[in-house]
């Protein structure tokens, strides 16, 4: 007996990529879910070759349900995921909301596989920010190998990190530029269309944005808090897939030939590294993949023991949605947690 599973925000861009992925990879599930807010109940999104009628949330009963796959935004996620996880059904949220909770492991198979048995204290995972998860992919290996003291981020994210909404003000203000018409301006806080903003979620008081310390904590909780990371996030006019440049120093020596060797084994690494031209990924490229993807490795002669890396990944995927869903299957891989119906 396979398991029951619902996709909360079946209708935005992680909902939508949740139900790809879940068909995609044969997931072992014998009902899907699809659910989201009152104005989407009644529509239909796709799952594989088939279509889901899309139900509302708020009066959805989990007690029959194993895992919930969030991604509705923190607000519901904070609403509802308590009582989700109360009436045993495990909540894998993609929102910031429970990142940062002691009693909530925050977890991206690759890099911290053993901290998910701690899941059992609120029936709560969480997914990480999207920079990060594919971040820590890439670090990971190298930490093992060298020990990171410090990392510099600067990322280049794409507009589907912002939903679907950030998506559709790329596209219209770039028709606008073409037609002359006025740019409007509603979802980023200037214009994206040709343009690049250096700024994604609110300001903190330090001048950091959410976005940047959310880099910093999420790499302290799942790989070392021992390292010490700071970051520049930046949106740019791109629809799906994030860019990194890294520069890492670490504690050992490390060489760029070392490091692209360890990548090339790595988990969920691709090495795309010819020095020439196209020798390397970008974003547009990395779109519908599950990889990330590491370019540019090259050692920083102004520090010792330096590295600067060229990290792509489609923030929908490994960012968002596959994370959730290789976390559900080492749920299952591991036997912590059996499928309800079966256990009844
Ligand atoms: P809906 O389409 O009904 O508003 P994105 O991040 O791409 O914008 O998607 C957000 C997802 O979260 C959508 O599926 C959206 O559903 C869902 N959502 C937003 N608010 C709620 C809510 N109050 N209850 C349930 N789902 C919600």
């Amino acid at each position: 007996m396979g398991f029951k599973i619902a996709v909360a925000g079946a209708t935005g861009n992680v909902g939508r990529e949740m139900l790809n992925i879940l068909s995609e990879r044969g997931f072992p599930a014998d009902e899907v879910v699809a659910l989201a807010s009152a104005r989407s109940q009644g529509t239909e999104v796709s799952f594989g070759d088939r279509t889901l009628k899309v139900q509302n949330l708020e009066n959805y009963d989990f007690s029959d349900t194993d895992i919930c796959l969030m991604s509705a935004g923190g607000t519901v996620s904070q609403k509802y995921s308590p009582k989700i996880g109360a009436q045993g059904c495990v909540v894998i949220d993609n929102s910031s909301a429970w990142r940062y909770d002691a009693d909530v492991p925050l977890i991206v198979p690759e890099v911290n596989p053993d901290a998910i048995a701690a899941f059992t204290r609120k029936n709560i995972i969480a997914n990480p920010n999207c920079s990060t998860a594919q971040l820590v992919v890439a670090l990971k290996p190298l930490h093992d190998r060298a020990t990171i003291k410090r990392v510099v981020v600067s990322t280049y994210q794409s507009v589907s990190g912002a939903g679907k909404d950030g998506m559709d003000e790329l596209f219209n203000q770039t028709r606008a530029v073409f037609v002359a018409d006025p740019i409007e301006s509603k979802k980023f806080t200037k214009r994206i269309a040709f343009n690049v903003i250096p700024h994604i979620d609110s300001f903190m008081e330090d001048g950091y944005t959410k976005e940047e310390w959310k880099v910093l904590a999420e790499t302290k909780k799942m790989l070392d808090p021992k390292i010490k990371v700071t970051c520049t996030a930046v949106r740019v006019p791109v629809f799906i897939g994030h860019s990194e440049s890294v520069n890492i120093e670490f504690e050992k020596e490390i060489t760029a030939d070392e490091a692209r060797d360890i990548l090339r084994e790595a988990p969920g690494c691709q090495v795309i590294d010819k020095h020439e031209n196209g020798g390397y990924i970008t974003p547009y490229e990395s779109a519908g993949e599950d990889a990330t993807y590491i370019s540019r490795i090259r050692e920083d002669a102004t520090v010792e023991n330096g590295l600067n890396l060229w990290v792509v990944s489609d923030n929908l995927r490994k960012g968002a949605a596959l994370n959730a869903i290789q976390i559900a299957e080492l749920l299952v891989a591991r036997g912590l947690i059996k499928a309800k119906k079966q256990a009844a």
